[in-house]
């Protein structure tokens, strides 16, 4: 079951984006800060994204027990300036834990958010994945094409 994020769940959306970001680590992304200030000050901004519209937070439970299993987030971003206005649904996270994975709960995850976007009033949907993230195989089913692309060097 897919569902909005409530305030107590704020703690186990911090573990959950916390073991993302080291699974990304894994597959090429930057490391990971082990300063436990750091994330509860992650906490924190979680906390205040979620008393603010813009923001979206959904976790997905098992049906029966209602355990946590993963979740996502999405923010509503105003483009404007140089450019002509349009408001996008940038998804920044997208988790859950291994032993539910390949059971298409990302997919009902990012539908879900897709739908909240398109209620807010999105026209485009956007996110940032790693080269080497397997993820990518979950946005190409989503019909998500490469965009931009990042380019980095050592100094
Ligand atoms: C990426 C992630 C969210 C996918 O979650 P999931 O619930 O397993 O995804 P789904 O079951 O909805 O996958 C749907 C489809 O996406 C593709 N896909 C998902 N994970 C894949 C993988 N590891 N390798 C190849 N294809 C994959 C497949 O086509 C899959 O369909 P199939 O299982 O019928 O082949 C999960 O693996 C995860 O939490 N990874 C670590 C965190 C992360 O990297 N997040 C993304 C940051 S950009």
């Amino acid at each position: 079951m897919i569902r909005e994020a409530q305030h107590d769940d704020i703690a186990m959306i911090t573990c959950m984006l916390r073991r993302m970001v080291e699974d990304m680590a894994a597959v090429g992304g930057h490391a990971v800060s082990q300063d436990e200030s750091d994330w509860k000050e992650f906490a924190n901004v979680i906390k205040n994204q979620m008393t603010d519209k813009k923001y979206q937070y959904l976790m997905a439970d098992l049906n029966q027990s209602k355990e946590v299993v993963g979740c996502t987030a999405g923010e509503i971003i105003m483009l404007g300036g140089v450019f002509a206005p349009k408001k996008i649904l940038h998804i920044s996270a997208v988790y859950v834990f291994p032993a539910f994975r390949r059971s298409c709960i990302a997919s009902q995850l990012l539908e879900a958010l897709m739908d909240w976007g398109r209620t807010e009033g999105c026209q485009l949907c956007d996110l940032n994945v790693n080269v080497h993230n397997p993820a990518r195989r979950l946005y190409e089913k989503y019909q998500f094409e490469e965009f931009r692309l990042q380019m980095v060097r050592a100094l």
